[in-house]
């Protein structure tokens, strides 16, 4: 069965990375009803981002809380039955097997989806050799990404660059998450492995993530519709 249909307006997911409550509303405010989907990680969560998380909700946006979560079982699954009270639509955790399948047990009930993260893009095989891997990034996704469906997550993060290997693993019941997203002409950052958003959705993402080339940028507004213009393209 197919999942149903998502509006590209949905598909994009702003990161709200930004170092304050006051800086994110400011943001909000300038994006109005153009996006629907926030994603809030750790700047904004530790610097008093929850209630703020909780009234998006409360307001009909979806909010992403992107804490890449990772600890015991135990920890994971009562740290994501307290993300469900907040009207959250996706928590990330790393996609270790204890984490993933003590947080699908957690989130059972509740309208949360875990979403794992496969291996962060800023990542090339370098890096995951100097981290004490064996696998390179491309091995180390599709292992991670099997797991994850087995173990009954909803939802795989990775680069744009692996999407379409992942969409032949994991089928159309996943949703398929990609930061790493670079509109043509915006710096990389320290992204590795980045993709335009046209190219992205045509390698099978679902959602796609972009901080700061909306966030910094002089008109966000305008960037989020132009990028959302681009993905209402790429799906034809
Ligand atoms: O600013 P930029 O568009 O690079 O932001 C990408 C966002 O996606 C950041 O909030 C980053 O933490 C997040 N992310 C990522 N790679 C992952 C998972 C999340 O870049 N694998």
């Amino acid at each position: 069965m197919q999942p149903a249909p998502i509006a590209p307006r949905d598909r994009l997911i702003v990161a709200l990375d930004l170092p304050s409550v006051t800086a994110a509303e400011a943001m909000i405010a300038k994006l109005g009803d153009s996006v629907n989907f926030y994603k809030i990680g750790y700047q904004l969560t530790y610097a008093g981002g929850l209630p703020l998380a909780k009234e998006l909700a409360q307001a009909g946006k979806k909010v992403f809380m992107d804490l890449k979560m990772h600890d015991i079982g135990n920890t994971v699954a009562r740290g994501v039955e307290s993300v469900a009270t907040l009207g959250a639509t996706f928590v990330t955790v790393h996609a270790y097997p204890q984490t993933m399948k003590a947080a699908v047990e957690a989130r059972a009930g509740s309208g949360l989806k875990i979403l794992a993260v496969t291996v962060l893009t800023s990542y090339d095989d370098a890096d995951l050799h100097a981290a004490g891997y064996r696998l390179g990034v491309s091995d180390l996704v599709e292992a991670r990404a099997q797991q994850a469906q087995v173990l009954g997550v909803d939802g795989i993060v990775s680069s744009p660059e692996e999407a379409g290997a992942l969409r032949k693993i994991v089928g159309h019941q996943m949703n398929l998450v990609t930061p790493g997203i670079r509109p043509a002409g915006s710096a990389s950052g320290d992204q590795k492995r980045i993709m335009t958003p046209a190219r992205a959705i045509a390698a099978g993402a679902d959602y796609l993530v972009v901080g700061r080339p909306i966030v910094e940028a002089a008109d966000p507004r305008a960037t989020a519709e132009a990028i959302q213009a681009e993905i209402a393209q790429a799906l034809g």
